[in-house]
C-alpha cells in the first residue's frame, strides 16, 4: 500500500509543478516564455508573455548590457556554478504532444571575464548540444522538437568546460495536430539546423504572432559565416500579398510562404553550414506559386544535390502539385544524410520555360533519445516526498548526463543508481520503502537523520554492500532478511531504537556490524535463522535452498532443541517433496473424473474437492510414454520447487494405473481468456485498474519464473488462458514448468510444438529456441489483449487482411491513435496516459527481435506507473465519467497494410487451462 501511496504521490508532483510552471499568463497555450535571471513579469513587443524564473533555488541571476540589443529578456540572465553538477529547469507539457524548446545564451561578459563559456545542456537524459560561446554580443539558439512522453520535461546545463554555464531565456511552444509528426518520434528528437524564409524583405526573422508556433523564420539576406552563398546570377527576390492556404502537415506563417526567390536563368544554387551535422535528418522544402505567368508558360525544375543523383528523379510543378497558385505543397525526405556543409542547386527541366521558385526550406538533425537511468521513476517518487529540500530539486535524470550531488551510477548506457549519500540531511519519516525497489543499490548511506519505523526489506537489492543506518531513531526488530544479502559486507545501526534480537544469520556472516546504543536490541540465540520468513523470502531459489537445506539438517539435528518445530514441518512438505495422491483419493474427489472443467494441449481438467474441504483442480496428462513418466517425475520435483504468490499452487501429483496426473489449487474465477472475450460479455467487463492489477499480478508470476528460480524457468505458452483468476480477481499463472515436459514428449512421441498461435516469439521460428524473451513477447500479446478486449488472432476482428492483434495495434498505436484499439466495454473509464503506457510497454515487448524486448521486471515497472496513474486519475473522476465518455469516443479503423506475422506452418497447440469457477 505504501508503495501505490508514494506512485500516486508522482503524479501530484506533476500537477505542483504545473502550478510552479505552466501557469504563466500565456498568450498562447503552451507557451511558456522564462527570462532567466529576470525578477519581473512583463509583455514583448511581439505579445509574449514573460515571466521570471525566479523559482529557481540553483544559480544566481544577473543583468549584462549588449549593444544594440533592447530586449528586455536579453537584459539579464542566470549563471550557475562551474562545477560537475547538472542545473536543471523543469517544465510541465501534455504528453503525446509536440513541442518546440527553445533555450537562448547571450553572453555579454557577464562575469566581466571575457572568458568565453562553454558547457552543455540537455534534455532529460539526452545531451542536446554544447554550447560555444564565440562572441559576447551575439546570441547562441538552440532548437529541439520533441513529442512529450511524461509530464514534465527537463533541461539541464552541465560539464562546464570554459567559463560559467548561463542561460538567458528558456521557451516553450506547442504544437497541434500532427505537425512535425515523424516514425521516429519516440527514439529521435529533431534538432533544428536550419529554417529559412527564402526572398525576405528585411533581415529580421519571421515568428510570432506571423507564426502562431513561434518557430523562428530566418531571413534569406541575413549575413553570416557561410551561410546561402554562391548564389546564382540571375536570382532574383519577389513577393504577392495574395493570401496563401498554407494548411499543409507543418503550417509554415504566410508570410513566410508570400516571398520567394526566383532563378531567372534557370538555376538557384545555395551553399551553407549546417550546424550538428554531417547527420541524418529531416528536410523539407516549402512551395508556393505566387508569380503571375501566362498559360503558356510553365515552370518545372529538379533539386539536385552533389554525389545524390537520384535524389534529383521527381521534377516539382508547384502549380500542378499543389493543384493550383497561392496554395502550398510540401516535398521533402523524412530521413536524408546530409554533410556539414550543404550544396544544392534548384535547376528548370528543359521543357520548363521559367527558372525554379523557392519560398522555404527547413533542415532539422535527428538527435538519438537517451533512454535515461532506470531507476528514474522509482527515485523521482521517492525525492517527491521532500519538497522543500534543496537536494530533491535537482531535477532530470538521476544519472545522466552527470548524476544528481548525491548519487551515484555506474556506467550502463542506461544506468542504475548504485550509492545514495543522504547522511545528516535532516531526512524525517520512516525509511522509504522505494529505496528498496533500487535493484543496483550498492551502498546506502541515510545515517545521522532522525528517520523513524522499521528497516525495510531490502532482499531486491542483492547487490548491496554497505548500510549506513546508524544515528536515527529507527524502531522494530531487525529484519533477517540482511543476512540474506550475498554481498553485505559493512551494516552501521548503532544509536537507533532498535529492539528484539540480532538474527544469527548477521552474527554469522563475515561482516562489519555494530549496533551499538540499541538498549532493547539483544544477541539472539540463533532461533532467528530458520524461522519462517527466511524460508517464506523471495530471495531467490538458491538462497531458498540453502534455507531449506539448514533447516532441514536444524531439524534432523534434534528436534527438541527448537520450540518452533511445528512451524518447520508445515512448511517443509511444499519446499521440499510433492505430495503424492493416490488414485483413489482423486477419484473420490473429483466423483470419477465428473466435472470436466478444461482440456488442452496436456491433458483433460477436473474439478475435485478434497475430503478435508479443500477445492482442487485435477490435470489428467494425456501422454503416457515411457519417456513422459521419467519426464513426468522429474518435473514432478521441480515444480514443487517453485512457489510463489502469482504462480498457481502445485499440490501434488499421482502416478497409478498408467494415469500421470498433476494437482492444484483451483481457481475460483476461471481464465483471463474468459473474462475479457468470454460468451458472457454483456456483463460487467473488467474494468481498466483490474485489467492492470492482473497484468502486474501475471508479470510477477513471470518474473519469479525468470529471475527468482534456478535454474530459471521460461513458461513458453504463456496467454490469457494461462492466467488464471481467483475469486478476488487477482491473477495466477498456471502450466509453468510444464514445458520442458511437453517439448520433450513432443520430439519423441508427437508433433505438437509448444506455443500458441498469436502467442508465439517471431524469433522462435528461426532458432526455435525459446528465451525469457519469448515469454515477454507473449506477455506483450497479453497487454494488448488486455487494452483491446480482443483475441491474439482473429478473422473478424482486426479489419481486411490482417489477422493478427499484434500487426493490428501496431499500425493504430504508431500512428497515435490508440482510441481505436481500446476495448469499448471499457466505456471510456480509463486514464489516457495509463493506456499509453501500457500500449508503448507492449510494442516493445512484440519487438521481432528478443533484444530489443525489455525484461520482465521492466514492465512491472511500467505496469505500475500506468496502476499509479490510473488511480489519480480515478481519484480526479471521482465517479464522474461524462467528460470522459466524450474525451474517447473511438476513432474509425482505418487499416492501411497488412502482413500476417504470426501465421506460420508449425501447428501450435491451443491449450485451455485447468480450471473454470466455481466457489471454493
Ligand atoms: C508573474 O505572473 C504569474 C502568473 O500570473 C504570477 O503567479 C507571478 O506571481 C508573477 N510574478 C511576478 C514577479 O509578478
Ligand atoms: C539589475 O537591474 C535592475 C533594474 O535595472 C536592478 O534593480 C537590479 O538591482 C540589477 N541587478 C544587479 C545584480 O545588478
Ligand atoms: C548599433 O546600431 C547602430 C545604429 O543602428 C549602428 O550604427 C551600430 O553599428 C550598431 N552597433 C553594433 C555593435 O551592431
Ligand atoms: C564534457 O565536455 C567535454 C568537452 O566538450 C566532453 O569531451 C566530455 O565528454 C563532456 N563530459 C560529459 C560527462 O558529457
Ligand atoms: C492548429 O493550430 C493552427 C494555428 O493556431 C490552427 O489554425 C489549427 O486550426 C489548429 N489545428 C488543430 C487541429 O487544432
Ligand atoms: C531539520 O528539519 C526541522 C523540521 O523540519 C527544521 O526545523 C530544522 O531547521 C531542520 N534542520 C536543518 C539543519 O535543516
Ligand atoms: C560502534 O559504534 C560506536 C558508536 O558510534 C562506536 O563508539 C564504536 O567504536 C563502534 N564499534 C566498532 C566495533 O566499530
Amino acid at each position: 500500500m505504501e508503495a501505490r501511496h508514494q506512485f500516486l504521490s508522482l503524479s501530484f508532483f506533476s500537477i505542483l509543478l504545473f502550478l510552479v510552471m505552466g501557469a504563466t499568463r500565456a498568450q498562447m497555450p503552451g507557451f511558456v516564455s522564462l527570462d532567466c535571471g529576470g525578477k519581473d513579469n512583463f509583455t514583448d513587443d511581439l505579445g509574449l508573455e514573460w515571466t521570471p524564473d525566479d523559482h529557481l533555488i540553483y544559480g544566481q541571476g544577473t543583468n549584462i548590457s549588449v549593444a544594440n540589443e533592447t530586449r528586455k529578456q536579453y537584459q539579464t540572465l542566470r549563471f550557475f556554478p562551474a562545477d560537475n553538477r547538472k542545473y536543471c529547469y523543469t517544465l510541465s507539457v501534455i504528453s503525446r504532444t509536440r513541442y518546440l524548446i527553445r533555450a537562448t545564451f547571450l553572453y555579454g561578459n557577464f562575469d566581466k571575464n571575457n572568458v568565453y563559456p562553454k558547457f552543455d545542456i540537455s534534455l532529460g537524459a539526452t545531451h542536446w548540444a554544447t554550447i560555444v560561446i564565440s562572441d559576447a554580443n551575439t546570441i547562441e539558439i538552440q532548437e529541439l522538437i520533441f513529442l512529450a512522453l511524461d509530464p514534465t520535461i527537463s533541461v539541464c546545463l552541465s560539464n562546464a568546460t570554459t567559463g560559467q554555464p548561463f542561460i538567458s531565456t528558456l521557451e516553450l511552444r506547442q504544437f497541434n495536430g500532427s505537425v512535425y509528426l515523424t516514425q521516429y518520434e519516440n527514439q529521435f528528437y529533431l534538432s533544428t539546423a536550419a529554417r529559412i524564409n527564402f526572398g525576405a524583405d528585411s533581415e529580421d526573422p519571421v515568428r510570432y504572432p506571423d507564426d502562431p508556433f513561434d518557430r523562428i523564420w530566418e531571413s534569406d539576406s541575413l549575413k553570416k559565416a557561410n551561410y546561402l552563398v554562391d548564389v546564382a546570377r540571375g536570382t532574383e527576390k519577389i513577393s504577392t500579398q495574395m493570401p496563401i492556404n498554407v494548411d499543409v502537415s507543418e503550417r509554415p506563417p504566410q508570410k513566410v510562404m508570400q516571398t520567394a526567390v526566383v532563378g531567372r536563368n534557370g538555376s538557384l544554387t545555395y551553399r551553407m553550414n549546417l550546424d550538428g551535422f554531417p547527420g541524418f535528418g529531416w528536410a523539407f522544402t516549402y512551395f508556393a506559386e505566387i508569380e503571375d505567368f501566362g498559360p503558356t508558360e510553365t515552370r518545372k525544375f529538379r533539386l539536385v544535390l552533389p554525389g545524390l543523383p537520384d535524389l534529383s528523379k521527381p521534377a516539382v510543378n508547384i502549380q500542378e502539385n499543389a493543384q493550383g497558385k497561392y496554395r502550398m505543397y510540401e516535398p521533402g525526405f523524412y530521413n536524408i544524410s546530409l554533410p556539414f556543409v550543404l550544396s544544392f542547386r534548384f535547376g528548370k527541366t528543359s521543357d520548363s520555360s521559367l527558372g525554379p521558385l523557392l519560398n522555404a526550406m527547413e533542415i532539422n538533425r535527428y538527435l538519438k533519445k537517451s533512454d535515461g537511468s532506470l531507476d528514474g521513476s522509482v527515485i523521482a517518487s521517492a525525492v517527491y516526498l521532500y519538497p522543500s529540500a534543496d537536494w530533491a530539486q535537482e531535477g532530470g535524470d538521476p544519472c545522466l548526463p552527470v548524476p544528481w550531488s548525491w548519487v551515484q551510477c555506474n556506467s550502463d548506457p542506461q544506468p542504475r543508481i548504485v550509492k545514495i549519500k543522504l547522511s545528516g540531511k535532516n531526512l524525517t519519516g520512516s525509511i522509504l520503502s522505494d529505496l528498496t525497489k533500487l535493484s543496483g543499490l550498492v551502498e546506502l548511506w541515510l545515517d545521522g537523520n532522525s528517520l523513524t519505523g522499521p528497516i525495510p526489506d531490502f532482499t531486491g537489492c542483492v547487490d548491496l554492500e554497505i548500510i549506513h543506518l546508524e544515528n536515527n531513531q529507527l524502531t522494530g526488530e531487525l529484519p533477517s532478511s540482511l543476512a540474506d544479502l550475498p554481498n553485505l559486507r559493512e551494516l552501521y545501526l548503532q544509536n537507533n531504537k532498535l529492539s528484539g534480537t540480532v538474527p544469527s544469520g548477521l552474527l554469522d556472516k563475515n561482516l562489519v556490524l555494530n549496533y551499538t546504543g540499541n538498549i532493547n536490541l539483544h544477541k539472539g540465540d540463533k532461533r532467528g535463522s530458520c524461522n519462517k520468513s527466511i524460508i517464506g523470502s523471495s530471495v531467490g531459489a538458491a538462497a531458498l535452498l540453502i534455507a531449506t537445506i539448514a533447516s532441514y539438517l536444524l531439524l534432523k539435528r534434534g528436534k527438541k532443541k527448537f520450540s518452533k518445530q511445528d512451524q518447520f514441518e508445515h512448511t517443509m512438505p511444499a519446499q521440499e517433496a510433492a505430495h503424492c495422491f493416490t488414485l483413489s483419493e482423486l477419484e473420490d474427489a473429483t466423483r470419477k473424473f465428473e466435472r470436466k472443467v478444461g482440456s488442452g494441449g496436456y491433458g483433460v481438467v477436473y474439478y475435485g474437492r478434497l475430503k478435508e474441504g479443500k477445492e482442487i483442480a485435477v490435470k489428467v496428462m494425456i501422454n503416457n510414454s515411457l519417456q513422459g513418466k521419467q519426464q513426468f517425475s522429474n518435473e514432478v520435483t521441480l515444480l514443487s520447487r517453485i512457489h510463489h504468490r502469482n504462480l498457481v499452487q502445485f499440490l501434488g501429483y499421482c502416478q497409478e494405473e498408467e494415469k500421470s496426473i498433476l494437482v492444484y489449487e483451483f481457481m475460483h474465477n476461471g481464465t483471463l481468456k474468459e473474462q475479457l472475450c468470454g460468451p458472457q460479455t454483456n456483463e460487467q467487463s473488467i474494468n481498466w485498474i483490474n485489467r492492470l492489477e492482473i497484468a502486474e499480478d501475471a508479470a510477477k508470476g513471470v518474473e519469479y519464473l525468470h529471475t527468482g528460480c534456478i535454474p530459471s524457468v521460461v513458461h513458453r505458452d504463456l496467454k490469457t488462458s494461462n492466467i488464471l483468476l481467483d475469486k478476488n480477481m487477482r491473477a495466477k499463472v498456471s502450466d509453468f514448468g510444464l514445458s520442458k515436459l511437453a517439448v520433450d514428449e513432443a520430439s519423441h512421441v508427437s508433433s505438437i510444438v509448444r506455443g500458441t498461435l498469436g502467442y508465439l516469439d517471431p524469433e522462435y521460428y528461426i532458432s526455435q529456441q525459446f528465451t525469457d524473451k519469448s515469454d515477454v513477447y507473449s506477455f506483450g500479446v497479453i497487454l494488448l489483449q488486455l487494452i483491446s478486449g480482443k483475441e491474439a488472432i482473429s478473422n473478424e476482428s482486426f479489419g481486411v487482411n490482417c489477422r493478427n492483434i499484434v500487426q493490428w495495434a501496431k499500425l493504430h498505436i504508431e500512428n497515435g491513435d490508440i482510441q481505436a484499439i481500446i476495448d469499448p466495454s471499457l466505456h471510456g473509464e480509463y486514464d489516457i496516459q495509463s493506456m499509453w503506457k501500457i500500449a508503448e510497454k507492449a510494442l516493445m515487448c512484440v519487438q521481432p527481435h528478443g533484444s530489443m524486448r525489455p525484461s520482465i521486471s521492466e514492465v512491472i515497472k511500467d505496469i505500475q506507473d500506468a496502476m499509479s496513474i490510473e488511480r489519480g486519475a480515478q481519484a480526479v473522476r471521482g465517479g464522474n465519467s461524462d467528460e470522459i465518455a466524450i474525451n474517447s469516443i473511438h476513432s474509425s479503423l482505418n487499416m492501411r497494410s497488412s502482413r500476417d506475422i504470426g501465421a506460420s506452418e508449425h501447428y501450435l497447440s491451443i491449450d485451455e487451462s485447468i480450471a473454470r469457477p466455481t466457489a471454493r
